[in-house]
């Protein structure tokens, strides 16, 4: 499977900066996930805005920089802000960190995101695997994907046997990609229900779909930052999905560096 050709040229200007041509794993931060980099060792930052043809994530919440590093003696490259859709990025744009995973031969790739939860069972601060993905409604182009929900399943009971061994709870669900960049009205969350939509968010679909394509082993996280639309009566905001992120920050790390570590 073929690379775009800037992707080569990323990658190129990454490595004469210092990083290998090898690098263990790649995680995929989320809103308000950043500060997960605060735990990797020997960090190298590079901005986004330092490396040639790489989009500028432009969300609050997202740093929007590289850090390459390690976790317990293995190699780490974290995206720390990424692209949305919803922020004028084509979908081939918003796949441009999987798709530099694939350059730099990951063997594993998590990806993380907040999302609104739309099952009634849910709570904030919960932390839900993917195992499944509704995506139809909102992907106006989308990557050519074959059997990859099949991969998904299997890497999220694996993900879900981790979790149990490190003694974190989780849930387990189906995520709804939703376009954005406003959140959802409530009638939109009710059917969204009914479609079987556990939790609703403007990431990750695309990025899942990419790595099925490029095969590239990946896991995929939701925490649930708040409830979607209608689940409670009070209105979404952006600093509330940051404010449950701080709050479950190291929950989360020690998640991810059990997945770097095991998946
Ligand atoms: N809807 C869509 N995206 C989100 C939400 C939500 O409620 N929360 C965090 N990301």
């Amino acid at each position: 499977m073929s690379l775009p050709e800037h992707i080569t040229e990323i990658k190129e200007h990454l490595t004469e900066v210092g990083l290998p041509a090898k690098i263990d794993a790649a995680v995929i931060l989320g809103s308000g996930l950043g500060s997960f980099g605060d735990h990797i060792e020997d960090p190298v930052v590079i901005p986004y805005g330092d490396i040639p043809s790489f989009p500028v994530s432009t969300v609050e919440g997202h740093s929007g920089s590289l850090i390459f590093g390690t976790i317990e003696g293995r190699t780490v490259l974290a995206f720390s802000g990424r692209f949305h859709h919803y922020e004028g990025h084509t979908f081939a744009k918003t796949v441009l960190p999987v798709q530099l995973s694939k350059a730099f031969e990951v063997d594993k790739l998590i990806i993380s995101n907040a999302a609104g939860g739309i099952n009634l069972r849910f709570k904030v601060g919960d932390l839900m695997i993917i195992d499944s993905i509704i995506k139809q409604f909102f992907m106006i182009s989308e990557p050519a994907d074959h059997n990859w929900r099949y991969d998904l399943e299997q890497s999220a009971a694996r993900v879900k046997e981790i979790a149990t061994g490190l003694g974190i709870d989780t849930q387990m669900g189906t995520y709804l990609f939703a376009k954005g960049p406003s959140y959802e009205s409530k009638a939109e969350i009710r059917a969204f229900r009914y479609m079987g939509g556990d939790a609703v968010g403007m990431s990750t679909a695309p990025e899942l779909a990419e790595a099925g394509k490029l095969g590239v082993k990946a896991a995929a996280i939701s925490l649930i930052t708040n409830a979607a639309a209608g689940v409670v009566n009070q209105k979404l905001d952006h600093d509330e999905v940051k404010e449950a992120a701080d709050q479950k920050k190291e929950v989360f790390a020690s998640l991810v560096k059990g997945l770097i570590r095991d998946f």
